[in-house]
């Protein structure tokens, strides 16, 4: 494509853009990177300070990362919990971001055994399949469960009561986490779903949940809320699924009645460098202070393969998505700089979004917009993945750490 041809579709990422009954002033949204500013589940004033601060900056919509729908769907102590008293914390936030014009979406989660936590009153935490837990080992959760047909129904029904409290705490959307390894990843995925059952075998049945999780979500919130699932195309990892299984994922997810996919890629525990088209450094400004944590990404950076990042490292896999569906796509991955949104643009994806150069940036899109910037600061170091456990939260390390005292209050007050 000429260069005349993407700076031409620059533009197009400024314009507004309707997913089911919401419509974006521009689009670009934020991805859900989790802020670690939650501590005991409950959303802090510095994660209000930073969303509204997005919201500020000019993204169209940005994503609160990552709500679980129960406590037992939590993967990290410190996880958001939708729940009732986080509810006034929510809507202080949602307040803020819609001061500035812009839309809030709520990434909500369940874990499954991707999890630190026991689960309540068992040492088994819930997954598509039982048997060996491997992500388990970290946290001596050895074993895993397989979800009989009450806890399906009862999980689906945390989605909805989740997806209803976003709606009420002022959410404009919520994004179903389909991908990364948590719940539903688990059962999408081969690696994890080994059921005999309709849940398991084929990629439909493989989805049925999944999918059973979104028509119930829809029906409940759909009107109200843009709905959205985020998923991984590609898992990266052998005996997972390759892009051509994700195009198939899109198909079933379009015909659902999704409204809009963010397409990311890769696995937490076992493809990590997929996720996010870099390696890991070696040197974190912070580690975190579990140890169970600690080790797991030592480990991680030991088994992991070293990868050069390249800007829209995720695109040949996306194109094949585009390919298979007509719904509305989001594109992810190493987005960034103006001309590889217009790139993104021109290839047919209705939004970008971008994690790390909006964490290193928060004004990133005015910047864009006004012509003070064509390329983002951000160097792709990962670094900020570890700044999560910090005290003051997910920050970049190019600019000040988070404040550890705006942490430690609700964001209500
Ligand atoms: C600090 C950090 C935390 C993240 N947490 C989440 C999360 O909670 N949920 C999620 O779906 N993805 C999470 N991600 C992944 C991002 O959403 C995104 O997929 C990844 O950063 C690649 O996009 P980018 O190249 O625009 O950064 C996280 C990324 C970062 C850097
Ligand atoms: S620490 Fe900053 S420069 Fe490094 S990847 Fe994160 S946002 Fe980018």
């Amino acid at each position: 494509m000429h260069d005349n041809a993407l700076r031409g579709a620059e533009p197009t990422a400024f314009q507004p853009l309707r997913i089911g009954p919401l419509t974006l002033r521009n689009r670009f949204i934020k991805a859900a990177t989790n802020e670690g500013m939650s501590p005991a589940g409950v959303p802090s004033k510095g994660l209000l300070r930073l969303h509204e601060a997005l919201a500020a900056g000019g993204v169209g919509m940005t994503t609160l990362a990552y709500c679980a729908v129960s406590a037992d769907g939590r993967t990290l102590p410190n996880q958001i919990l939708l729940d009732e008293p986080t509810q006034p914390h929510l809507r202080a936030i949602t307040d803020a971001v819609h001061r500035h014009g812009a839309a809030a979406s709520a990434q909500i989660t369940h874990g499954g055994c991707f999890t630190f936590l026991p689960p309540a009153g068992s040492r088994r935490p819930l997954s598509s399949s039982g048997g060996f837990n491997k992500v388990g080992i970290m946290s001596g959760m050895l074993f895993k469960q397989a979800m009989t047909d009450a806890d399906l129904e009862r999980v689906a029904g945390e989605f909805v009561r989740g997806a209803r409290l976003a709606r009420e705490a002022g959410f404009d959307a919520v994004e179903l986490h389909m991908g990364h390894g948590y719940l539903l990843s688990q059962f999408v995925s081969p690696l994890y779903n080994r059921r005999r059952d309709q849940y398991g075998g084929s990629l439909e049945n493989r989805l049925r949940f999944p999918a059973l999780v979104l028509r119930r979500v829809l029906d409940a919130v759909g009107k109200d809320l843009a709905v959205l699932c985020k998923y991984s195309i590609t898992e990266g990892v052998r005996g997972g699924h390759d892009a051509d299984d994700g195009a198939a994922v899109a198909r079933i997810l379009e015909r659902e009645g999704a409204h809009l996919l963010v397409l990311s890629a890769g696995m937490n525990v076992e493809s990590i460098t997929t996720m996010f088209g870099s390696s890991f450094p070696k040197e974190n400004r912070v580690s975190s202070a579990n140890p169970l944590i600690a080790a797991a990404m030592a480990v991680q950076r030991l088994t992991e393969p070293k990868v050069e990042f390249r800007e829209l490292y995720l695109l040949e896999h996306a194109r094949k998505v585009r390919a298979a569906v007509r719904m509305p796509l989001a594109y992810l991955g190493g987005a960034r700089g103006l001309e590889g949104i217009g790139r993104v643009m021109a290839e047919g994806f209705d939004a970008v979004a971008m994690g790390r150069a909006l964490i290193a940036e928060p004004d990133h899109v005015a910047k864009l917009r006004g012509g003070a910037e064509r390329d983002s600061i951000c160097t792709s170091c990962n670094r900020c993945v570890a700044m999560m456990y910090s005290p003051g939260g997910t920050s970049c390390v190019l600019g000040q750490p988070g404040d550890a005292l705006l942490n430690r209050l609700g964001a209500a007050s």
